[in-house]
């Protein structure tokens, strides 16, 4: 295996051996109440998995049922094919004809500290009208609608009309850059962008109409451009492509019914990294992938009426599409929405947000608690957390300490604390303990939910026994997997079908240990999970060689305490330019414009050259090594030039 760099984290917690089952009060009230019951349910998914499934789907509304639960000619599935759905309309419809009607769908918080509450009746008229925007400008089922948004309700309105009305939506994260935007909008042929004049992030203006416009000038698919008022910032407005949103819904009524749909009708298309430079249109579907968000949110959040649940994620992310957006909807869930940083303007500001809503259920990345830990518990203490009484974490492994501190800190030692893995691929929580059910351990996702059939497998195919380390992967389709690349089914199967034969390759390192427990050692390819965002060295080492500066580039990425992984660029330069720290902000700054802040290097070495193999291929695993400690311990008799390496050693010392 090539988790190197990640091997001391997995000794460590080798010995872990706490064990913490959930309390008597939790489980006897929960959702799916003790491991028997969790058991029973494993068991009776294993026995006839699409009777399972179907189970579940039939818990959403459907217009016409399905023809068959699951049509697999791998690697496509297609699931509840026949059957007509809309997401919209079980995410608002289906709660009006009940007391729902006036619960509250979205509590909004901005980063300045304004607010706003939208009941379900509320937020049902608001897809309502934005849908009919849509149509007015000549939106169809099928076509493709960008979004690139702040944190605010009109992101969910966006996407929940964009739903309604059969049009696939691709949400780019507000952090990515114009060139980033336009790249995303061109691959997937968008006819319309949503965006805003800007969003607040630490008490600063981030000006998303200006990236949009800049994207805009090479983007020929584009249209429409609806811009939300958001920060009332000096913008440009190109008559004919651009109009206000607010001046628009004032422009159509509210009577836009939900359109009937396939099941395998695309829903949405979320860009991820992958390991070349080009990122991946990730395709998900209607009513499979609505199956499985929904009945996760009930099961592994356990979700309640009288919750005020928040998940922290952005929108931009797979996290914010299915636990802020559609699986709790569909759930009648009342969401918690925050726009800004969890420090801006004092540390405390999650904490403050908990307290004045009374947040029940809470769900974040392990670097913002790592980040949490380091601010310091005196934070925390200023504000009252007691109506905590569900804790989760997503996207990268969370380190034991850290979970011991989320759990006492945060949870006091009554929350139980979901460590949630699942990818973009899969749409949604596929291994994950049930709070009700699943004794957790910290540092370990646990068990596959129900209807997931996980394993661990060699290269060529063979499962690994007990703590031996090996490939995760998946041995039968889920509802909520991916359903190709957008536009690239060749790639699709390259990537996640053919590495192991007959089964779903995640990507990620992994082990199981005696009790059954998963332990999710990271990437096995050369992604790198920075903060909880995941990156393709590849992308960023293109956006370092469209520099003139710069001949080659290499980028892996080194253990962060804080983010997961810290971004190392290796850089050669071309003919007689010499590396300075002048040169390196440059690069940096290149790499933000080219892609966004999040992915600039942390660190950027200067070498003449860089160590390949005869066959001219870079070694990365040695320049991990070198990132992480400086020398280099594994193999290196396939290396062309020796000399190389003695250099960035030196270099390092
Ligand atoms: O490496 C795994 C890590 O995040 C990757 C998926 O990233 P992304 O598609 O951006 O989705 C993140 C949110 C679902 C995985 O391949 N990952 C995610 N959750 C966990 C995790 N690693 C360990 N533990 C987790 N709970």
């Amino acid at each position: 295996m090539t988790v190197n760099s990640e091997s001391h984290a997995i000794e460590s917690i080798l010995h872990e051996s706490r064990l913490f089952p959930p309390t008597p009060e939790f489980a006897a009230a929960a959702h799916v109440s003790g491991e028997a019951e969790l058991d029973r349910l494993r068991a009776e998914a294993e026995a006839d998995p699409e009777a399972f499934w179907a189970d579940k789907a039939a818990h959403l509304h459907w217009f016409k049922p399905w023809d068959r639960v699951l049509d697999w000619n791998p690697p496509f599935a297609k699931w509840f094919d026949g059957g007509k759905i809309n997401v919209s309309y079980n995410c608002l419809d289906r709660h009006l004809g009940s007391w729902r009607r006036n619960k509250a769908a979205i509590i909004w918080e901005g980063e300045p500290g304004d607010t706003r509450t939208l009941t379900y009746q509320q937020l049902h008229r608001e897809v309502c009208l934005f849908a009919n925007v849509l149509k007015k400008f000549d939106v169809k089922v099928g076509d493709r609608v960008a979004i690139y948004m702040p944190m605010t309700p009109e992101i969910a309105i966006a996407m929940l009309a964009c739903a309604r009305i059969g049009a696939t939506h691709s949400v780019i994260f507000g952090g990515f850059s114009a060139e980033a935007l336009r790249d995303r909008i061109n691959d997937a042929g968008c006819k319309l962008v949503v965006t805003a004049d800007g969003a607040w992030r630490r008490g600063t203006e981030v000006k998303l109409k200006a990236a949009v416009d800049d994207a805009l000038t090479q983007t020929p698919s584009v249209t429409t451009c609806i811009v939300v008022n958001r920060t009332g910032s000096q913008i440009h407005m190109q008559p004919g492509r651009d109009h206000w949103w607010h001046e628009m819904m004032e422009t159509v009524n509210d009577d836009c019914p939900a359109s009937e749909l396939d099941s395998e009708h695309p829903l949405f298309i979320l860009y991820t990294s992958g390991t070349t430079g080009k990122p991946k249109g990730i395709l998900h579907t209607t009513g499979g992938y609505l199956t499985q968000a929904a009945l996760t949110t009930k099961w592994v959040f356990d979700m309640k009426d009288e919750d005020v649940y928040w998940c922290t994620a952005d929108v931009g992310w797979v996290t914010g599409h299915s636990y802020v957006v559609y699986g709790p909807l569909a759930n009648g869930a009342t969401v918690l929405m925050y726009e800004g940083a969890p420090n801006f303007p004092e540390p405390d500001r999650f904490w403050q947000i908990i307290d004045k809503y009374k947040v029940t259920i809470f769900y974040t990345a392990p670097t913002a608690i790592r980040a949490f830990i380091r601010w310091g518990e005196r934070w925390v203490l200023k504000h009252d957390l007691r109506s905590l009484r569900l804790l989760g974490t997503v996207g990268e492994p969370i380190n034991p300490e850290a979970w011991m501190w989320y759990h006492q800190v945060i949870g006091k030692g009554r929350c139980p604390i979901v460590d949630t893995w699942w990818q973009t691929e899969t749409g949604g929580i596929m291994i994950s303990p049930l709070p009700g059910a699943t004794p957790t351990k910290p540092g370990t996702a646990t068990k596959p939910l129900p209807g997931i059939d996980i394993d661990i497998q060699t290269r060529d195919g063979r499962s690994v026994g007990v703590n031996e380390g090996g490939y995760l992967v998946i041995k039968r389709p889920w509802p909520g997997m991916l359903r190709t690349i957008w536009g690239d089914d060749e790639r699709f199967r390259k990537q996640y079908w053919d590495e192991i034969e007959g089964v779903y390759f995640a990507g990620d390192g992994a082990r199981r240990d005696e009790l059954g427990y998963h332990w999710i050692m990271g990437r096995v390819d050369d992604v790198i999970n920075v903060s909880g965002h995941r990156l393709g060295t590849a992308e960023i080492e293109s956006a370092l060689v469209s520099h003139e500066a710069v001949a080659e580039a290499a980028v892996v990425g080194r253990p962060d305490e804080m983010k997961g992984s810290a971004i190392v660029a290796f850089v050669s330069l071309e003919g007689s330019r010499t590396g300075n720290d002048e040169l390196k902000a440059a690069l940096r700054e290149h790499v933000a414009k080219e892609i966004g802040a999040l992915a600039k290097p942390d660190d950027i070495r200067f070498s003449d050259a860089l160590p390949k193999t005869r066959s001219g291929k870079i070694m990365r695993r040695l320049l991990r090594e070198i990132a992480a400690s400086g020398v280099v311990m594994g193999d290196v008799s396939t290396l062309e030039d020796f000399s190389v390496l003695e250099k960035l050693r030196t270099d390092e010392e």
